[in-house]
């Protein structure tokens, strides 16, 4: 039988692995470190949790029907899900990445893994022509967000693959922002897609986690190897609690998506509000492509205003919107990219994108939509 997407979040394309035979609903949390053997040479096929868990595995086996892969690895967070995929290489390796991504993953790449030997070039990614340019002889692999954080700019997935494709490069792609609700990167010809579970795939704003899903075995073999040796596994307990947040992404994610066109479209409107970037709107650079692409547009939305002073007002006089730095789960939150979320990227990249002070970044909870706009009418215009 095969199940549709809504059913897939909830139960994955098959069984679940029959570790236990209570019949209990909601998959049970392992929380334990070791596991007993029964003799000399033999295992349950259980040894130590950094090694196989059944809570995280089976957050995983979801995870890998969801993007359509042969494997998924959790781990503790998004952040170390991207480091343990940095170590697929070597000294001297060129990587090709998004210019407007998030301010984290460029201090990864910047500061720790550019002291590795990695060296990266930052770029338009909707610009294939530019990407084309930037390959030389020791690239391995493209990076990409799509839409990116914060500027909301698309790259035509399918386009980059064929470019990495046709000069041995491996793809990339951080779909955080849309979920496989919403796009399936592998689909397209990327090699590896990146989450942070700590928003929508858990999506209550109180778990951290990331994933890496692949569809090639020789890609899991090497992957699964780095998360064995280097540790960053994740948790049971947060296993589960992702397991949990991942049945209701369906509903979640129409609704934030809902409430995001509401949201946008209101703030159009607004004297003081002098650009929005959603992906769905209809004035949207990147909506052909994402028609193409994807099956919504997700529920993020940066806006410019017309001063700082209008920025930090809004920041100070939200009641029910927090003015917090995560995004994704049921509350809505409004970042201050600048200082908060994009603080150590490039002044040159952030000015060029766009990203000062009169910025601020929208993650659109699944409140009721009138509310959330009577907060922000108060916090803009009172
Ligand atoms: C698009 C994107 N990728 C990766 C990360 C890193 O994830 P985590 O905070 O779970 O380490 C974030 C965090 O904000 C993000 O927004």
């Amino acid at each position: 039988m095969s199940y549709e997407l809504d059913t897939v979040c909830i139960h994955g394309k098959g069984k679940r692995k029959d570790v236990e035979n209570t019949g209990s609903i909601s998959f049970p949390i392992y929380q334990t470190a070791a596991y007993a053997h029964p003799e000399v040479g033999r295992s349950t096929g259980y040894d130590y949790t950094r090694l196989q868990n059944p809570t995280r595995e089976e957050v995983e086996r979801i995870m890998a029907d969801l993007e359509h892969g042969v494997d998924a690895l959790a781990f503790s967070t998004g952040m170390a899900a991207i480091n343990a995929l940095m170590e697929l290489f070597s000294p001297g390796d060129h990587i090709i990445s998004t210019d407007d991504l998030y301010g984290g993953t460029i201090r990864q790449f910047n500061f720790i893994n550019e002291k590795n030997g990695l060296t990266f070039t930052y770029l338009d990614t909707s610009d294939l022509e530019a990407i084309e340019a930037a390959i030389g002889e020791n690239t391995k692999a493209i990076y990409i967000e799509t839409p990116t954080n914060p500027m909301m700019q698309v790259t035509d997935i399918q386009a980059v693959s064929e470019i990495a494709k046709k000069h041995s490069c491996l793809l990339f792609v951080d779909n955080t922002f849309l979920t496989p609700y919403y796009q399936n990167p592998l689909d397209l010809g990327a090699d590896v897609v990146i989450h942070s579970a700590t928003k929508y795939l858990e999506g209550h704003n109180d778990t951290l986690g990331g994933f890496l899903i692949t569809n090639q075995d020789s890609i899991a073999e090497r992957l699964r190897f780095v998360i064995k040796t280097t540790g960053a596994g994740l948790a049971p307990f947060d296993s589960w609690l992702i397991l949990r947040g991942i049945k209701t992404l369906s509903v979640r994610m129409e609704k934030h998506q809902q409430n995001a066109f509401l949201i946008a479209d209101w703030l159009e409107k607004q004297d003081k509000v002098k650009g929005v970037y959603y992906a769905g709107l209809p004035g949207h650079k990147g909506l052909a492509i994402s028609k193409k692409q994807s099956r919504g547009y997700g529920g993020m939305i940066s806006f410019h205003v017309d001063s700082k002073e209008t920025a930090e007002k809004i920041l100070k006089n939200v009641k029910l919107i927090y003015f917090a730095e995560s995004l994704g789960g049921t509350e809505s939150l409004i970042t201050y990219p600048l200082t908060q979320t994009h603080a150590e990227v490039p002044e040159e990249i952030r000015k060029a994108k766009g990203i000062d002070e009169t910025l601020l970044r929208m993650s659109v909870g699944i409140e009721n939509p009138e509310d959330i706009i009577a907060d922000l009418d108060q916090a803009i215009n009172k």
